[in-house]
């Protein structure tokens, strides 16, 4: 009889691991909070995840922490929607530069086209901000080396916003394999699922473009690859990998420009009325005689130049193994992730849409050798899984405990992306990529913890 088919004890944990969880979470590092002090923000970028994640909320949920002082977008249409839609009166402007100027933040969002991160990051740095952006910290090594010394040259700091890392459940796994309840870690297994609804949402926008999202490997795997360093606690080393375009792009007999005007409406699966959405008709239909930015493209256009099926191997400083891949045109959305360990195995999964079942919580199995299996019941709740909350908490709340390690530094930001642009590279060239070789990060067995 093998550990899988002994006798299984199901415990459930439900309460008292949400509970533990979110107490140490909202007690986070806050690298950018200081006692009693508002500080100025500016934010480049108004689009959907500037609007949802970094405006009213922040001012409504840590007002003696944020005052907006200027708000930047190369398209003045959504710069001027994006104001309405807030409330907010501080000054707009289509020039960075002098919005920087002018307004002098003491913070700086970006929350622009992943391309494009660099440039902000860095002048915004040049000119006296710290800064918080949007994963991914940028598309490719060079831009990367540029930020790290920009970093070292200015003295300010740059935060990115891995909010994956708060959700309870992945917060849970990551104490279980501190607590050493598998043993030593191995290897990993890791698959990530995007659905035929969000996973073709990539395929109709900027990010159906190489040039302006890195491809998914760093657009979306960011996500995945910081959640997998955080967790392994090691920096990762060498990452071999394979990428095909199976189904979207070029894979159907018809297309069109995008959906509004398409003759093949009717027999289109893909087929989506960006209209029904007042919200988007406000921030891109409206605008497009600003830019000719098309949010509704056609998934099936034949300049898609990125990957909707990849799958690599990672291995990392202490020897960890990882089996990844990442699909884009899933019936379901999620994951599946495994742990081996010397002494047992963490099973984990979320069924994002469509799922089996529905469930009001997210579960995880530790199997011992040679022993019981655990299930463990941790509550969900919106907002990546409550991530988001928890990680604007950990920013702008002062507290300076950061148990989980979950604060991540321009270095987090920069290991993550590399192992994409590494997956990336051997994809194009069909050899293993050395991390090392990509930028002046060395790569240690033991991941460097933000500093309070
Ligand atoms: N952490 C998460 O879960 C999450 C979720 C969604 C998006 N994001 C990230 O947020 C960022 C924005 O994504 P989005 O979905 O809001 O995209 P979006 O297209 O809605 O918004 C991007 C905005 O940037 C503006 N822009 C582009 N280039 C610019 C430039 N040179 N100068 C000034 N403005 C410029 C565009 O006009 C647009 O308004 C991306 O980096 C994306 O990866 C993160």
């Amino acid at each position: 009889m093998n550990s899988f088919t002994q006798h299984v004890s199901r415990r459930d944990f439900i309460g008292k691991v949400g509970t533990a969880s979110a107490s140490v979470l909202l007690s986070s590092l806050p690298v950018f909070a200081s006692p009693a002090v508002q500080k100025r923000v500016a934010l480049v970028g108004t689009g959907i995840r500037a609007l949802d994640m970094w405006s009213r909320d922040l001012v409504q949920s840590y007002p003696d922490k944020v005052s907006f002082v200027g708000l930047c977008d190369i398209n003045p249409g959504r710069l001027e929607f994006f104001k309405r839609a807030t409330g907010f009166t501080c000054p707009t402007f289509t020039d960075f530069e002098k919005m920087m100027k002018e307004t002098k933040p003491d913070l700086l969002i970006v929350t622009t086209v992943d391309a494009t991160h660099h440039e902000f990051i860095i002048r915004g740095m040049e000119l006296g901000a710290d800064i918080i952006t949007e994963k991914p910290l940028t598309t490719d090594e060079q831009k990367c080396e540029a930020i790290l010394q920009a970093e070292k040259r200015t003295g300010k700091k740059v935060l990115v916003t891995f909010n994956y890392r708060y959700s309870p459940q992945r917060a849970k796994i990551y104490e279980l394999l501190r607590s050493g309840t598998i043993g030593t870690l191995t290897s990993v297994d890791f698959h990530w699922y995007l659905d035929v609804h969000h996973g073709a949402d990539y395929f109709r926008r900027w990010h159906r473009l190489k040039e302006k999202s890195g491809t998914l490997w760093v657009h979306k795997a960011t996500h995945h690859f910081d959640l997998l360093n955080w967790w392994i606690e090691s920096d990762p080393s060498e990452v071999y990998a394979t990428g095909a375009l199976n189904f979207y792009g070029k894979n159907n007999s018809f297309r069109h420009t995008h959906c509004r005007p398409c003759p093949h409406k009717s027999s289109c699966s893909f087929y989506w009325d960006i209209n029904r959405d007042s919200l988007l008709t406000n921030l891109y239909v409206n605008n497009e005689k600003h830019d000719g930015y098309l949010r509704d493209g056609c998934v099936w256009k034949e300049d898609i130049n990125i990957y909707d099926s990849m799958a690599a191997t990672i291995r990392y400083e202490n020897g960890v193994q990882v089996s990844y891949s990442l699909t884009a045109y899933s019936p379901y959305e999620g994951y599946r992730i495994a742990f081996n360990g010397t002494k047992g195995r963490i099973d984990a999964w979320i069924e994002e849409s469509n799922p089996v079942e529905p469930k009001e919580y997210d579960e995880i199995v530790v199997t011992k050798n040679f022993s019981t299996r655990e299930f463990i019941r941790v509550p969900h709740s919106s907002g990546h899984g409550g991530g988001d909350r928890l990680m604007k908490d950990s920013i702008f709340r002062v507290n300076t405990n950061d148990p989980l390690h979950q604060s991540a530094s321009v270095r987090d930001g920069a290991l993550s992306i590399l192992v994409g642009i590494a997956a990336r590279t051997s994809c194009e060239t069909g050899a293993p990529v050395k991390i090392a070789d990509l930028t002046s990060i060395k790569p240690g067995m033991k991941r460097q913890f933000v500093q309070g």
